[in-house]
């Protein structure tokens, strides 16, 4: 695979674009498509532009990544999935933590049966996701913003894809609790699967506390968060509503600042606890524990390898000619579960979910 090109709306992320990688850069997603420089693309503008850059995209004849959320209805993501099935181009969902190598595993061990059935999945987060320099339409519902939208399908993935994908219905709560920002900043989720699991869905991203420092200092992508950092979550003075694009471009997300960019071994997304009937499954520094009769037992786990796994799964699925390991269905049944979320909380009653499709584990993975 080659970087060939990129585009932006920003003149300056355009002239970036061209001194950090010396390729051919455009002012318009069209234009690029137009331009016969790209065979695939990934797409990371906003939310609310990602069926329609999706559709033409598929209109080109051009294979497709997707960053999370899909889109920001099912009405979208219906017109995206028909778009890529009639052009016969790859559609995959991609930024999701179902590839990093630790939740492949504890789903290997869950689907494998060797612990007996799921019968729990508590998964919890905390971070500053509200705290980062936003744009208006990052904190517009409306628009796919806030952290139902933004940071929902990472969790609502890792519990889908280890509980098998079949979520039956949501019951939640999504709040809005920093009266600067009129938009989710934490939300709390029981999810029932029709194998009968349970499952917990937590996450606040008021800024005032980081997981990490419940996951050996190690947040998303393998970032550590060092020592001197823990605890000033709290500390300085707080932002009190979005930025223009000028602020947000030139102050840089603060936890990203703090953390160092070398990469550990494992990706973290806050603490997922999955119980089975006769053990329980959490990450660890390298890979995975493995707590039952035997006592714990750390399962390694190969390296994280960022965002180069949904390249490698978009390859081989053209290369072989099948349905990526996750496609637009399977981004639509996360979506689905998100917007059951907000639905579950704005009408105070549990949601029937009738879009979920289920897993694609990894042994078929490796035979399709
Ligand atoms: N920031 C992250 O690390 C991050 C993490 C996870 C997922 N995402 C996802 O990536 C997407 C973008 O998020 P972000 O935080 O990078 O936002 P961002 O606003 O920083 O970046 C979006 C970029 O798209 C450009 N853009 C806007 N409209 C455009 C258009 N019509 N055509 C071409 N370019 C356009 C903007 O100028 C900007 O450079 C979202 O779907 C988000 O959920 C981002």
């Amino acid at each position: 695979m080659e970087l060939t090109a990129g585009a932006d709306t920003r003149p300056e992320a355009v002239e970036e674009f061209k001194n950090k990688y010396g390729r051919k850069a455009f002012s318009s997603v069209e234009a690029m498509y137009d331009s016969g420089e790209i065979d695939a693309v990934w797409i990371a503008t906003p939310n609310v532009n990602h069926a329609d850059h999706t559709v033409k995209a598929a209109e080109h004849g051009i294979h497709i990544i997707v960053e999370k959320p899909t889109a920001v209805t099912l009405e979208e993501v219906d017109r995206m999935i028909a778009a890529a099935d009639r052009h016969k181009v790859k559609l995959v969902q991609g930024h999701s933590k179902v590839y990093g190598p630790a939740i492949q595993k504890i789903r290997e061990i869950v689907a494998g049966g060797r612990l007996g059935k799921v019968i729990q999945i508590n998964s919890w987060n905390s971070n500053d996701w509200l705290q980062r320099p936003r744009l208006a339409s990052e904190v517009d519902t409306s628009a796919g913003g806030g952290i139902v939208f933004r940071q929902g399908p990472h969790m609502i993935d890792i519990i889908r894809y280890v509980g098998g994908g079949m979520v039956k219905s949501v019951r939640a709560i999504t709040g809005r609790n920093d009266k600067h920002f009129d938009t989710e900043g934490d939300f709390t989720a029981f999810l029932e699967f029709d194998n009968g699991c349970a499952a917990t869905a937590v996450f606040n991203g008021y800024g005032f506390f980081d997981a990490a420092e419940l996951t050996w200092g190690i947040g998303e992508g393998g970032k550590r968060l060092p020592e001197e950092a823990t605890g000033q979550h709290t500390a300085g003075e707080r932002l009190k509503g979005a930025v223009d694009m000028e602020y947000k471009y030139a102050n840089p997300r603060t936890t990203e600042e703090r953390a160092t960019r070398e990469r550990s071994a494992q990706s973290f997304f806050g603490i997922t606890v999955v119980a089975c009937e006769h053990g329980i499954i959490r990450q660890s520094p390298n890979g995975i524990f493995v707590y039952s009769e035997k006592g714990r037992e750390e399962v390694p786990c190969g390296k994280d390898e960022g965002r180069a796994a949904e390249l490698k799964s978009l390859r081989a699925a053209i290369d072989e000619n099948r349905r990526p390991f996750l496609d637009g269905r399977w981004g639509k049944a996360t979506l689905e579960v998100c917007l059951a979320m907000l639905q579950s909380s704005k009408e105070r009653r549990e949601i029937a979910l009738k879009h979920q499709i289920p897993s694609v584990d990894v042994k078929e993975k490796q035979e399709a």
